[in-house]
């Protein structure tokens, strides 16, 4: 596969290697040396779409919720082990979650960076922004726009909504006000 090697040349290492189209951190890869990126590629192959390569950002993960109009509070993921993998995600009970992530400057940046995300991928009504923060330069790298982020009370844009009064139920409604054409939530009330 010298193609992946020669754009993995290029980026610099370590790069990413991810599927376009798969989620919770199945089959992303963290290639620190070229004689890994074989396998990456490999696994990355097994899911659909086409595959991803980028440089790794070394730093802190952060993630943003959507409503409507509003950027909540930024979330710091911190993950006992190395980065944020499925296990990090699902199993392990010992990842952090820090909310608001950052100071107040910060949070003003990735709340802005979040939000022209969201619109720029034209998302309207809810959804989660992920990124990372480059730990030397505390620049701000985009990840994904997350179109319909995990909606359990353990995750992260009801922890994110909490942060700021807006209880379970309460940002259910308001996601359904934000979706749900105004007329249809009309005529339903009244029928
Ligand atoms: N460019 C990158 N630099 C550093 N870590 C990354 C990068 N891309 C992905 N990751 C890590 O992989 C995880 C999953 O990647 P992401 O692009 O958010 O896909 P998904 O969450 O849909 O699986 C991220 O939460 C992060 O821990
Ligand atoms: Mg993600």
């Amino acid at each position: 596969m010298p193609l992946v090697h020669e754009a993995a040349r290029t980026l610099g290492l370590p790069v990413i290697v991810k599927p376009s189209s798969e989620g919770s951190s199945v089959g992303v890869s963290r290639v620190l040396a070229d004689a890994d990126l074989d396998a990456a590629v490999e696994l990355a192959a097994r899911y659909p779409g086409e595959l991803l390569m980028e440089q790794m950002v070394i730093g802190d993960e952060l993630t943003v919720g959507i409503l409507g109009d509003l950027a909540l509070p930024s979330i710091r993921i911190v993950p006992k082990g190395q980065w944020y993998d499925y296990h990090a995600k699902y199993v392990a009970e010992d990842t952090q979650y820090l909310c608001p992530g950052l100071g107040d400057v910060e949070e003003a940046q990735i709340g802005a960076l979040a939000l022209a995300a969201f619109r720029a991928a034209g998302c309207a009504g809810w959804g989660r922004v992920d990124v990372m923060r480059d730990r030397e330069s505390g620049a701000l790298y985009l990840l994904e726009v997350n179109t319909a982020p995990g909606m359990t009370s353990h995750s992260l844009v009801p922890k994110a909504a909490r942060q700021v009064g807006i209880g379970f139920e309460d940002l259910c409604w308001r996601i359904l006000e934000q979706t749900v054409p105004a007329h249809a939530v009309a005529g339903g009330a009244a029928a």
